[in-house]
């Protein structure tokens, strides 16, 4: 029986049939278990060689048992390392590294210049209101300025900005001078699209406030700026222009060398000024003075990056964007 049930045991190659041979011989009715219930019956000078040799038989099936058990366990690890198996000396795929859209790369150049001038970077709300917007930036009511700055109007009378100059009065009305911020963010105008209007585009704004600010130092702020993105010989020039927050105010542009062309132009790039005492007014600040200027990112990167097309920048054609992995500029 025993040597039956030995090769049994060896030649069961699953679980079932293993627990099926450990019922047949251990099991309540087993068949050693049941010799071992009939020991009692025998003459007592054979029940303790008899009882001997069963319980020896017993646990040497049990431990043939167990070892089949975990024979079948570590083939099981066996398949299942086979079926994970990874070949490592396959082709891996290549996958796409993304990068910064060239509209953000300026943006954190810019930063970055004007981190180095101690300059912190404030941002507000897309959505506005008209005070924000136009009345505290000295647009009065019906004024023709207005006009030149259409955009979208919600039910509630809100709109979408149309300049980051509103976070000036937003700022303004939280802190006190003297203060040097730059805000960049998204503006909105109701534009017929073409190669050079979108309805949406970023802007890059300047605030600085003290007691003594001058249009020298709106100059030298200019300056700076622009030397760090086109190098020390460029030059930058003001000329006189309108918009309601500044007196004087003033269109700055900067003669660069285009790379592309070879040749050196102005670039108009946005508009600058000493705040308006209204616009001080309308925060309550006495006897500071300040410079402010604001300008179009896509502007900037259109002429710089010889970009043909302002509609370029929200497609998301990826073979547009592939070209600019660079520093932006
Ligand atoms: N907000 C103006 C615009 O979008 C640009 C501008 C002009 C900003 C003069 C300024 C400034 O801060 O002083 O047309």
């Amino acid at each position: 029986m025993k040597q039956e049930a030995m090769k049994a045991i060896a030649a069961a190659i699953d679980y079932e049939m293993l627990q099926s041979l450990q019922v047949k011989y251990l099991g309540k009715n087993g068949i050693l278990t049941k010799e071992l219930k009939i020991l009692g019956q025998l003459p007592p000078h054979e029940r303790k060689s008899r009882g001997q040799e069963l319980n020896a038989t017993k646990q040497f099936l049990e431990q043939a048992i167990r070892n089949q058990r975990t024979l079948l366990e570590q083939e099981d690890v066996k398949k299942v390392l086979e079926r994970e198996r990874v070949d490592v000396s396959l082709p891996g795929y290549g996958y796409p590294i993304g990068g910064q859209h060239i509209l953000t790369q300026i943006v954190n150049r810019l930063i970055d210049v004007f981190h180095t001038m101690s300059y912190e970077v404030v941002v507000g709300p897309e959505l506005e209101t008209d005070h924000y917007n136009f009345s505290a930036l000295n647009f009065p009511d019906e004024h023709p300025a207005r006009d030149t700055q259409d955009t979208f109007w919600t039910t509630d009378g809100r709109l979408l900005r149309t300049h980051t100059s509103p976070v000036q009065i937003r700022y303004m009305e939280n802190h006190k001078p003297p203060f040097k911020i730059v805000v960049p963010g998204r503006v909105f105008r109701n534009e017929a699209i073409d190669a050079t209007h979108e309805a949406q585009f970023h802007q890059f704004e300047a605030l600085v406030v003290d007691e003594r600010i001058t249009m020298g130092d709106l100059r030298g702020a200019i300056n700076t700026m622009a030397k760090s993105l086109f190098g020390d010989r460029v030059k930058t020039k003001l000329q006189p222009s309108f918009f309601p927050f500044v007196e004087p105010g003033a269109e700055f542009s900067i003669w660069w060398e285009n790379p592309r062309t070879g040749c050196s132009e102005w670039l108009e790039l946005g508009g600058c000024g000493m705040v308006h005492p209204n616009v001080f007014k309308s925060v309550g600040y006495e006897n500071v003075t300040g410079f402010a200027f604001g300008f179009g990112i896509e502007r900037l990167a259109l002429t710089s990056s010889g970009i043909p097309d302002i509609r370029y920048f929200h497609q998301n054609d990826v073979r547009f964007l592939k070209q600019f992995r660079g520093n932006g500029l």
